[in-house]
């Protein structure tokens, strides 16, 4: 069984879409491995949280959000217009991240993406050329990931040549990394944890605030930073909103600031 590591007072079921047996099987399975009740499409009214297959992969569906009361669904989806148009439009190389993780021309880092969430940002460094290691300790996103990663994996477009370079690991990423072989450290890791909320939390995107819901505040954040540099190549870097203290209390490198965060980049210089 998975244990889940946020306290909520959210209720969560498994469940699928009526109409196709291999769904529910699918489900079934999933609920086996994490540990949760399995419900029948009729009885999805009774749970605030669900996580429901469907032919278009698994999604969660929250009965209600706070600030938007109304039925919210999530789900990681690699052909979404939103990833392709970044992808596209994003700034190539020299968008902020790219060059925060170290990637420019003729450079390629492997990057080790320690707080994965919904594999996002992984996916960017994955079109943009780069090898990545991703590690994410929720069972909950770990599951909407690997279903996201198996979608993706079939599609012409970007099946062999953007998902090929993503693997995933779900798992705590500090005992990974302080258990990990240190011949074969990343060249970046890159950490973007959740952060405790803070009165314009309530304006954060609607998936922050769903993630939030399953995951809750990264409290161990300090504890990832250092053990991220004890293992790092050739930098860390840290995604922290604007006006926020540095983890750890150690002062990066340098920063790289944008509108509403930036990310703080430790070079290894001692390039081990
Ligand atoms: C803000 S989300 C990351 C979003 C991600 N950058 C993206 O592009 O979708 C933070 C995620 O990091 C994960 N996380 C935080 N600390 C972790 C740890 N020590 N090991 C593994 N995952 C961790 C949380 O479970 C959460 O899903």
């Amino acid at each position: 069984m998975i244990t889940h590591n946020h306290c909520s007072t959210y209720s969560l079921a498994i469940s699928y879409k009526e109409g196709d047996a291999s769904l529910q099987d699918k489900s079934m399975a999933l609920a086996k491995i994490m540990g949760l009740p399995h419900i029948p499409p009729s009885r999805q009214k009774e749970f605030n949280s669900l996580l429901v297959y469907t032919e278009n992969g698994l999604r969660i569906q929250l009965k209600h959000d706070r600030a938007i009361k109304k039925p919210q669904v999530l789900q990681v989806d690699f052909l979404s217009n939103a990833l392709n148009y970044r992808r596209q439009h994003g700034g190539g190389l020299k968008q902020a991240l790219a060059r925060a993780v170290g990637i420019k021309p003729g450079v390629r880092p492997h990057i080790l993406d320690a707080t994965a969430g919904l594999g996002k940002d992984s996916f960017l460094f994955a079109s943009l050329g780069c090898k990545v290691t991703m590690l994410e300790r929720s069972p909950i996103l770990a599951a909407l990931l690997q279903d996201g990663l198996e979608r993706a994996a079939l599609s012409r477009e970007i099946g062999e040549t953007i998902i090929a370079q993503l693997s995933f690991i779900q798992c705590d990423a500090i005992t990974h990394m302080m258990s990990a072989d240190r011949n074969k450290k990343p060249d970046s890791i890159y950490l973007d944890p959740m952060y405790p909320q803070s009165n314009k939390s309530a304006l954060n995107k609607l998936e922050m605030r769903i993630i939030r819901e399953f995951v809750g505040d990264d409290m161990d954040s300090d504890a990832l930073l250092l053990a991220a540099l004890d293992y790092s190549g050739k930098r860390v870097i840290v995604k922290r909103p604007k006006g926020a203290c540095v983890l750890a209390d150690i002062p990066p490198s340098h920063s790289i600031t944008m509108k509403n965060s930036r990310y703080d980049v430790y070079m290894n210089t001692g390039g081990s």
